[in-house]
């Protein structure tokens, strides 16, 4: 099996890691894959917050109400930005660029897991956007779509298995209809 092959089964989210700090080198690599993440017409609308200040962590983690409690115990969140102003598809430039870091974070052994703040709410109703915002001194103008939080693994997942993948959702030259799609209409 190739290397990419094996990188794309290995990768698993990650919510524990060690207090080990990344190393100034990683933090670049890490970087340098989101700034070369391809992006509609080159326009580039992303930003990138990197946070390692333990505080800002723990309010980062409270910023919305499921699913980010994890980013406390992280050693790097990137929060990732879009400038909704200058492209209409910031989502999909901002979700590639995204993915493009956690691919990088396996490749360098680290764990890593996506925090989702667009459309969601912290415990007491507020924007989860709005919080981070107000927590990093973000501009209104950009949007924030996620957080990944790194670190080095302090658990470890089995790889995607082979055998349970979801197959039936693969149409060879036209559309498939399920029994329970057809039912649906
Ligand atoms: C768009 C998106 C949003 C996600 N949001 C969260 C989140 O807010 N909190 C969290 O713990 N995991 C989040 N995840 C991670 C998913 O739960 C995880 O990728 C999924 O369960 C599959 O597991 P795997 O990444 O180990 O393959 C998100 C993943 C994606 C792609």
């Amino acid at each position: 099996m190739n290397h990419f092959s094996e990188l794309i089964k290995r990768r698993r989210s990650i919510r524990k890691f060690t207090d080990e700090m990344l190393r100034p080198k990683e933090v670049e690599s890490l970087m340098k894959a989101a700034l070369m993440s391809p992006a509609s017409k080159s326009s580039n609308p992303w930003q990138f917050v990197l946070v390692e200040d333990k505080s800002k962590l723990s309010q980062l983690s409270e910023a919305k109400a499921h699913g980010a409690k994890l980013i406390a115990d992280c050693t790097l969140a990137i929060v990732v930005l879009g400038d909704s102003t200058t492209s209409d598809v910031w989502i999909e430039d901002t979700s590639i660029a995204s993915t493009v870091i956690q691919l990088q974070a396996e490749d360098l052994g680290l764990g890593s897991c996506w925090v989702q703040i667009r459309l969601r709410q912290s415990a007491d109703g507020e924007d989860a956007e709005q919080n981070v915002r107000d927590i990093l001194n973000i501009p209104s103008h950009l949007s924030v779509l996620s957080i990944i939080a790194i670190g080095r693994k302090a658990q470890a997942k089995e790889p995607h298995d082979e055998s349970k993948l979801q197959w039936e959702k693969v149409h060879i030259e036209s559309y498939k209809i399920h029994k329970d799609e057809s039912e649906k209409k």
